[in-house]
């Protein structure tokens, strides 16, 4: 591998320490032009930062980020913060004239997207947000085959995510369920940079939405013995039009923190009239395809392991979470560096922006009890 990009992260929660998990198998991709380090840690919290003294390459830890961006050991920031404070803390990364990988939902909501947005551009900084499941094989072949345009005219489209935690009225509430940390666009938030990355990719921009949003627990415990209430959507399901080969088409993106059986599922489901394409990650090796002949017919493929990046794993493995982590940050880093070579890439901030467009427009629909022209 050629130079090493040194990495610092911002928030060592869920998703801080999934980043040292990749970087750390950095040496399982194979042939790839840049190296990766995690240098720098930065988190409030002590426990939280201790956590990374595991991690050899780790030569700063410190609860002040403003050390971490003044560190000369620190190329790219990656940050995974609630969502009240993405806008300073993104924007005080590219003020240090770092680069930026950063988590969604990029803003609170659609004035603080805009801002980073914005900061991203005149800084002419590297800047994408994080989305990691369109990496995985089954998605990346469903994107290749809508790509080609062989499905004759599509009918429609259902992209979405689906947790079922929540379920479970006893969870405790933290900040994810509560619009002043997470924003008034609540599940969308959460989980909409998910269900929008792939089609967004293929082009296929909603010009209008009719929005349905469930809120079903209004209260959590806080787990100090009392109760904390909960004002964010849990559930969406944003019925929009998108525009393909002059037709409108109807593209459903499902959001839901409730969805009954459904513990991590991520899915995309491309319906046309000459064929059809399915992937969920309830079944990460599987690929399901329709062909319209004289009988109808669904097929199941078994893909393997093959993700944009290769890597030392096996073609015959199943895929899961941490391998299209890894797969999104080597896209990252690949782009960084002009090394993308036409190979799927991150959200970038114009497509964080759109789906912070379509989150608002959402919110008005529901307002409103009507549609909504984007
Ligand atoms: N890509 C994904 O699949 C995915 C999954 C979950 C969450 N996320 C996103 O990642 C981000 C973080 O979510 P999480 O689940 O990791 O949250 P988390 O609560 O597990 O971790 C957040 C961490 O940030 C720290 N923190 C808060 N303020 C800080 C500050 N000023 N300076 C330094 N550290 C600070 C907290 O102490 C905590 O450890 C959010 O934007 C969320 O939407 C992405």
């Amino acid at each position: 591998m050629g130079d090493t990009t040194r990495i610092g992260i911002i928030g060592g929660g869920l998703m801080g320490r999934e980043v040292a998990s990749a970087l750390s198998r950095w040496f399982v991709l194979e042939n790839f032009p840049v190296g990766a380090e995690l240098t720098a840690v930065c988190d409030l919290a002590e426990q939280q930062c201790e956590w990374f003294r595991r991690v050899p390459s780790v030569r700063l830890l410190t609860a002040d980020y403003g050390e971490l961006l003044a560190s000369a050991d620190v190329d790219v920031v990656y940050v995974a913060v609630p969502h009240n404070l993405h806008e300073t803390i993104y924007l005080d990364v590219l003020k240090a004239g770092k680069d930026l990988f950063a988590e969604k939902p990029f803003g609170i909501d659609l004035k603080a997207a805009r801002a980073i947005a914005a900061a991203a551009k005149s800084s002419g900084r590297f800047v994408r947000c994080s989305s990691e499941f369109p990496f995985l094989p089954g998605a990346q072949r469903a994107c290749q085959i809508a790509g080609e345009g062989k499905l004759g005219k599509v009918l429609e489209i259902r992209s979405g995510f689906h947790h079922s935690s929540d379920l479970d009225p006893t969870k405790p509430a933290n900040w994810k369920r509560q619009v002043s940390t997470c924003g008034e666009i609540g599940v969308m938030g959460d989980l909409g940079m998910h269900a929008v990355h792939l089609p967004f990719r293929l082009g296929w921009n909603p010009k209008r939405v009719y929005a349905q949003l469930q809120k079903i627990y209004h209260e959590r415990p806080d787990g100090k013995g009392g109760m904390a209430a909960c004002d964010t959507w849990d559930n969406a399901m944003l019925h929009t039009e998108v525009e393909i080969d002059g037709d409108e088409v109807p593209l459903r993106f499902e959001m839901k923190r409730l969805a009954p059986g459904e513990t991590n599922t991520w899915f995309i489901e491309i319906l046309g009239t000459d064929g059809g394409v399915k992937f969920s990650t309830k079944e990460p090796k599987t690929l399901w395809t329709f062909q319209r002949g004289k009988e109808q017919l669904w097929q199941k493929m078994d893909l393997g392991f093959h993700g944009p990046f290769p890597t030392i794993t096996g073609g015959i493995f199943e895929p899961g979470f941490p391998d299209c982590f890894l797969q999104m940050w080597a896209a990252y880093i690949a782009e960084r560096a002009g090394k993308l070579d036409g190979r799927f890439g991150c959200v970038t901030p114009e497509e964080a922006v759109r789906s912070h467009e379509l989150f608002e427009a959402a919110l008005k629909s529901r307002e409103k009890r009507g549609s909504v022209a984007l």
